[in-house]
């Protein structure tokens, strides 16, 4: 079977000289901020990645077993949802998991007509992906996607009139604010076909505890993949970050429903960025703001699936209900658009800040 990679506008992304120039760009202009961020994209360079791989094997970090457990007992649901016509399998930003490789073993073995498109920004991850990928599934097609997600759902579009079962697994819409949701779930929406799937990880309100202790795990990996942030503008952008001098801190903010992570600069210190060509001042106690990790009520995620367009099918859940995998469909038949129900609909509590 032919196994691709398709770079759309690859002058827009490849050349690493690029990417390492937008790196110092965000680190300038978050570290420049009266409240200092940057952004979490930055975690996975290749230190990250295997740290990151390795907090999901955690059992503290119960997000990837309960979305394993979900996938392993419930793929029957969702393989019934798209039975009986050739579909296009679509995973953004897929990353070499375990969760993809049970979803390709699983939908193989039960004779489903698909191919495999997973779309990412980056080629070299893409790369592979798509090596794995065939090794392990030789008669599967793959059709790797370069590019952002939207501009890939698009292209597939044109190309292909099949049905598409959209993933996006993790809990990676949690990382965005509920802005970025909205605009996210909206542009998917444009970008698909009425009755089109989408299947969504949210990771759900629960006690705070286990909150906690997922972000701040025993093993201490948590930390050092945060501190991996400053470690890796010390490699590549000439930092001089004394990553001793900052710790890490996770915390549960009960208003916007997230867990917030920071890395605290314990002393006040100035740290010179060579690439930047400047110096940045922190006070003692001062923190730098790298991730949301957003917490939802199963009414928070029906009101997302209303807002941008969907209607909510199912919601799959593992035997704690610590996390749910939806699956919505697209609705382009209803005449009520999202936005018609206007203010009446309740936002989710703590929507007018983050979510
Ligand atoms: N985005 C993941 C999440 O929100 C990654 C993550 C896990 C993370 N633990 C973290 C990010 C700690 C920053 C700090 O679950």
């Amino acid at each position: 079977m032919p196994v691709s990679v398709k770079i759309l506008g690859a002058k827009d992304y490849a050349d690493s000289f690029d990417e390492r120039e937008a790196f110092a760009l965000d680190v300038l202009s978050g570290l420049s901020a009266a409240r200092k961020s940057i952004p979490s994209k930055y975690f996975y360079d290749r230190h990250g990645s295997e740290l990151f791989r390795r907090i999901t094997r955690l059992p503290e970090y119960y997000l990837t077993g309960c979305e394993l457990e979900i996938l392993e007992s419930r793929w029957e649901r969702i393989a019934a949802c798209v039975a009986g016509q050739p579909f296009n399998l679509v995973e953004l930003g897929p990353g070499l998991s375990r969760k993809t490789m049970l979803f390709l073993e699983r939908f193989r073995e039960s004779g489903l007509d698909f191919q495999y498109v997973p779309i990412d920004i980056s080629a070299s991850s893409m790369d592979g992906l798509v090596d794995s990928v065939d090794a392990r599934f030789p008669d599967l097609h793959t059709q790797g996607l370069v590019g952002d997600y939207f501009h890939g759902l698009k292209w597939l579009n044109h190309r292909y009139r099949r049905r598409n079962l959209v993933l996006f697994l993790g809990s990676s819409i949690g990382n965005f604010t509920r802005e970025e949701s909205c605009f996210f779930l909206r542009s998917a929406w444009k970008c698909l076909n009425h009755n089109d799937l989408m299947l969504i990880g949210f990771d759900l309100k629960k006690d705070i505890d286990v909150l906690l202790r997922a972000y701040n795990d025993s093993l201490g990996l948590t930390s050092r993949f945060n501190l991996n942030l400053l470690e890796r503008i010390n490699r590549e952008l000439e930092g001089r970050f004394d990553v001793a001098k900052f710790r890490h801190f996770g915390t549960y903010d009960v208003f916007s429903s997230s867990m917030e992570s920071y890395l605290v600069s314990q002393e006040r210190q100035s740290v010179f960025i060579g690439q930047i060509g400047r110096s940045f001042a922190f006070e003692a106690w001062e923190p730098i703001h790298t991730e949301h990790s957003c917490k939802y009520s199963i009414s928070d995620i029906e009101w997302f699936a209303r807002q941008s367009g969907f209607k909510v099918q199912e919601h799959l859940f593992d035997s704690c209900r610590f996390f749910t995998d939806s699956i919505w469909s697209v609705d382009k038949a209803e005449s009520v658009r999202p936005g018609a129900e206007g203010e009446a609909v309740a936002q989710p509590l703590g929507s007018e800040r983050r979510l």
